[in-house]
């Protein structure tokens, strides 16, 4: 690889896609903010352990996708491949649930897992997050789900479904997982490999598998939702008929386990058809053991995490996003006039304008040709003669109309058309 390519599985994010970065992410903000939840920042990288007893030992995530290292102190550390494990290992270090019983809390950034790159699939890619922790209440479910709901269809993205999914307590998934040992067992032969070895070390998710041939076998392994306890079962009723209330349609997938170990109850992907293999937008879930499991007390937990690069491919097939409009565009040839050019510019922006100032010293025909194609509202004209009189000239780059103008003047107009 050459120093001067991204690593492989890494890109850059240029204009004009950043535009639609900025679009999603205000948009984001201003949904959790309504929401009265909190942003909190962890690191990128996190001991080695944590990921290893959070997301579990047996998930291809721990096993296969994590970017661990050694650091020059002995400590084995790695790159975050996703956040609920750095947010719970932040609420147990400040005990923050001492703070409040219910944690609502949101994060995004960058998360990092060695898999295979392809459209919508990156080894450096962004999540944007939210947790609840300290709420066991079926309508934390259903919240954090209408949020992600609420937030994808501002963003204009309607063909999106929701698939849900219980998984039970650890009782009910210990009974269910050995239900799939005895159906799997006689059909070991015809797994592919990756199933077989799965048969032994996490059954549940041979359900995941995109082989063929397991995926036929897998047709009519016995559902998780025959062994879902009474109390179990009751959440889950309560969950889907919230949704249900809330208008938000849902899809019962008996199927969707998901990558991580720590889920319990409640799980759920959103997903897209537009987005070929990579379809999920968002997957989630409760976790009530990971806060007990990770040596603090006993909370009952439930977020999501959306992938930023798969809700940008989407948000790229709708309209086009554009940055904000351009009002003043200032243009200055000679020895006077462009220091006074960045003195203008810098009056106009105080007071409030989208102002851009060109540094090139072309000629002023070429720079109002920039003007012009940088869509500006106007552009102002600094030579060396006005930079001495204080009066500049404006151009409404609309019709062509041209006045002479103090900056005074120049805002004044500005701020009524
Ligand atoms: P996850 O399903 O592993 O869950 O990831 C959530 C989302 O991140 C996926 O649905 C996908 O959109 C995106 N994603 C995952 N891997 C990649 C990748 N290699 N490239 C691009 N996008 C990717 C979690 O990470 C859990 N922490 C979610 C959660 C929060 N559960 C409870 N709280």
């Amino acid at each position: 690889m050459s120093s001067v390519q991204a690593s492989r599985g890494t890109r850059d994010i240029l204009k004009p896609e950043i535009y639609y970065w900025q679009k999603l992410e205000s948009v984001a903000r201003r949904i959790l903010t309504h929401a009265v939840y909190t942003e909190i920042r962890t690191p990128a990288f996190e001991s080695t352990e944590l990921f290893a007893r959070g997301i579990g030992e047996a998930t291809d995530i721990v096993g296969k996708e994590m970017y661990s290292f050694i650091d020059r102190g002995d400590r084995s550390l790695t790159l975050r491949p996703e956040g609920t494990a750095g947010v719970v290992r932040a609420l147990i270090e400040h005990k923050l649930y001492a703070q409040a019983d219910v944690q609502k809390l949101w994060y995004t950034g960058a998360m990092f897992r060695y898999e295979r790159p392809q459209a919508g699939r990156q080894r450096q890619f962004h999540q944007l997050g939210v947790e609840v922790l300290g709420s066991a209440d079926p309508r934390a479910d259903a919240e954090v789900i209408a949020i992600a709901s609420d937030f994808l269809s501002e963003l204009g993205l309607t063909e999106l479904v929701v698939d849900l999914n219980s998984v039970g307590n650890a009782e009910d998934r210990l009974a269910y997982r050995q239900a799939l040992v005895d159906y799997f067992t006689p059909y070991a032969d015809r797994l592919d490999p990756d199933s077989f070895d799965r048969l032994s070390r996490n059954p549940l998710r041979i359900l995941d598998s995109k082989h063929p041939q397991t995926q036929e076998i897998v047709q009519a392994a016995p559902s998780i939702l025959d062994y879902l306890s009474p109390t179990s079962q009751q959440h889950f009723e309560q969950v889907k008929s919230l949704l249900t209330d809330l208008g938000i349609a849902f899809r019962i997938d008996p199927r969707l386990v998901r990558g991580l170990d720590y889920y319990t109850h409640t799980a759920f992907e959103i997903k897209s058809s537009q987005l070929g293999a990579q379809a999920a937008v968002c997957g989630g879930g409760c976790y009530d053991r990971l806060v007990a499991e990770l040596g603090g007390p006993d909370t009952p937990a439930v977020g999501w995490a959306i992938g930023l690069e798969r809700l940008v491919l989407l948000l790229q097939k709708l309209d086009e996003v554009k940055p904000p409009a351009l009002d003043f565009y200032i243009i200055s040839r000679g020895e006077q006039a462009e220091p006074k050019s960045l003195l203008v510019a810098q009056n106009i922006r105080r007071a409030g304008f989208r102002t851009e100032l060109d540094l090139s010293g072309a000629k002023f025909d070429k720079q109002i040709k920039r003007a012009v194609t940088a869509g500006a509202r106007y552009a102002v004209i600094i030579g060396d003669t006005e930079a001495a009189s204080g009066n500049f000239q404006l151009k409404d780059l609309a019709s062509g109309q041209q006045q002479s103008v103090t900056l005074l003047e120049l805002i004044s107009i500005a701020s009524l058309t």
